[in-house]
């Protein structure tokens, strides 16, 4: 079974909105359903399990009457950090499945909708073979690392930006969950990476962005008109 566990219990600071940002609308829906509806339609995905915060139940119950929108979704209820969000996921999933060597879990940011179907699969075909990857992609900027007044270019093409879905082997996962915790994790592979195993890179899409600030629900409704096109 191919699970995906969605996050979406943020609050959101860097967008200075009062609804979290994966509530805001986009193209008339709110961000997080173009996001559930890409996994929706993914053939390879078998359980979605939506990870938000207990404050925000009600509100999403009235949001999917609203919205006339029978959500094929498991929920569950985010923590303070992404960390334990993912980590409350995967404790739902082991409550509720029996998780077999070949399963494999995708973890993904309630806050990209614009992940497709494609994406989806080259990020699973990616993990039966690695049992660990990332999306990324290099970095087109050039790059410096250090503070305001040391620091040192860095070889752009070493650098990755790395995206969600990031995909692992079941077992893997839900190891390194248990095994390592620290708030400073933003992401899924570098707990996976804590416990010594090695991440694979499968090429991501600079339309996958993450909405992080006010600008970015222009630029996700660009490339949504875009994809529509
Ligand atoms: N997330 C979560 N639980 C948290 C923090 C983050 O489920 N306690 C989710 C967010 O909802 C988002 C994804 O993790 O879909 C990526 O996090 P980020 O973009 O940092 O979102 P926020 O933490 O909500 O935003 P900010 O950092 O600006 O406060
Ligand atoms: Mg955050």
């Amino acid at each position: 079974m191919n699970f995906v566990i969605i996050v979406a219990a943020g609050t959101g600071s860097r967008m200075n909105s009062d609804l979290p940002k994966q509530f805001l609308d986009l193209n008339g829906v709110p961000v997080i359903m173009h996001t559930i509806d890409h996994f929706h339609q993914s053939p390879v995905i078998s359980e979605i399990i939506l990870v938000i915060s207990k404050e925000m139940e009600q509100f999403w119950t009235d949001l999917c009457l609203k919205q006339h929108y029978r959500t094929p979704v498991h929920l569950a209820f985010g923590g303070d950090t992404r960390f334990a969000s993912v980590k409350n996921g995967l404790e739902y999933i082991q409550k509720n499945f029996e998780l077999a060597a070949n399963d494999y879990i995708a973890v993904h940011d309630g806050a990209r909708p614009i992940v497709s179907s494609s994406l989806i699969a080259r990020a699973f075909r990616g993990a039966y073979e690695h049992q660990a990857i990332v999306l990324a992609q290099k970095s087109i900027e050039s790059v410096r690392t250090g503070n305001s007044t040391s620091n040192n270019a860095v070889d752009r093409n070493q650098v990755w930006l790395v995206q969600t879905p990031q995909v692992f082997q079941a077992e893997l996962l839900t190891r390194a969950y248990c095994q390592k915790e620290d708030p400073l994790f933003t992401d899924d592979a570098s707990v996976v990476e804590k416990l010594g195993n090695r991440i694979a890179i499968v090429e991501g899409d600079a339309k996958n962005i993450k909405i992080t600030y006010p600008q970015d629900l222009q630029i996700a409704q660009f490339y949504l008109n875009l994809i529509k096109k």
